[in-house]
């Protein structure tokens, strides 16, 4: 299995992104990095590390990361995760290892050590990666791929009509990483919108009781019950996969450049097709829906409908 770190805001999503990549034969996961995004960096920190622990993964390594965005103050999105970014879900507190190394440090030791095997699969606001490139310039030769969901290329934003909540975040990171020569895939809302979990799935899931089951279920009720959804797309666990199986999606091959003005268009993503100067990165646009589901359901012991 390819050696993986995910860097998360856990977060509903994240939190399914994390036990699918705990379940895929072709991951091992080497450790988890945390960031100001959906929740402050210390809620998300303890999140993660509670997440784990249900799972049985609670020896994976966690390292804090980034306490808020580089430039910007930090917005949230409580309002979308639930008041504790878990949909309300309280889990036990995990008796797990805190990494002494800083999120930076620890994607810096880690691509080193697994020098152009490691996967790098980033769930949350380019903070910490943007920093570990600034430490760290040989970052683009060390990591096999990096894997980013994050932007809205070819459709609307979810936080404003224009940017995708982890660019919108912390824009400046994702203008610094885009630029990069990183081997990058934006596996953003032109894709990650259209794989969805449904209100049916969440009540077929509920009278299961394997740890995955019970998570999903119970990250899902805020959602079902309180937002009144009738489904919510699955963003980071889309991401997860394509780090897994490149070719659930379809991408095209461009610069992306990243809004970092001052006005409501901040955080926009665009495909800059004539630059021929910028490094190119890969950029989802199409995804086959259907094996998706059949893989996330599979992995995570869920009914597919
Ligand atoms: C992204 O924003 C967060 O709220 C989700 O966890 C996901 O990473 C989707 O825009
Ligand atoms: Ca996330």
């Amino acid at each position: 299995p390819a050696p993986v770190i995910l860097d998360v805001d856990t977060g509903v999503d994240d939190a399914l992104a994390i036990a699918l990549a705990c379940r895929l034969p072709e991951f091992d996961v080497i450790g988890v990095t945390t960031v100001a995004g959906n929740v402050d960096q210390q809620r998300a920190t303890e999140n993660t590390r509670r997440v784990l622990h249900f799972l049985g993964a609670g020896d994976v390594p966690v390292a804090p990361g980034l306490t808020a965005p580089l430039v910007r103050p930090h917005r949230d999105a409580m309002a979308y995760h639930g008041p504790n970014g878990l949909g309300g879900l309280e889990l036990p507190p995990s008796p797990g290892r805190m990494v002494g190394a800083h999120a930076p440090e620890f994607i810096i030791q880690a691509a080193r050590e697994h020098a152009g095997e490691l996967i790098l699969v980033c769930l949350a606001p380019l903070s910490n990666l943007a920093v570990a490139l600034l430490l760290e310039p040989e970052l683009p030769r060390l990591l096999q791929r990096v894997v980013i969901m994050g932007g809205a290329f070819t459709v609307a934003g979810n936080v404003t009509p224009w940017a995708e909540f982890n660019v919108f975040v912390d824009p400046e990171a994702a203008a610094l990483v885009a630029r990069s020569q990183l081997p990058i895939t934006f596996v953003g809302l032109d894709v990650t919108t259209q794989v969805r979990f449904t209100r049916q799935q969440w009540e077929r899931c509920r009278g299961l009781d394997h740890p995955e089951p019970r998570l999903i279920s119970g990250v899902s009720s805020w959602a079902f019950e309180h937002r009144q959804l009738e489904s919510y797309a699955l963003h980071d666990p889309l991401a997860v996969a394509v780090a897994a199986y490149p070719d659930l999606i379809r991408c095209e091959r461009t610069a992306v450049s990243v809004d970092t003005g001052l006005w409501s268009t901040a955080g926009q993503t665009t495909m800059v097709r004539s630059n021929s100067a910028a490094s190119e990165h890969l950029v989802a646009l199409e995804v086959d829906v259907h094996r998706f589901g059949a893989l996330f359901a599979g992995a995570l012991g869920v009914p597919m409908v």
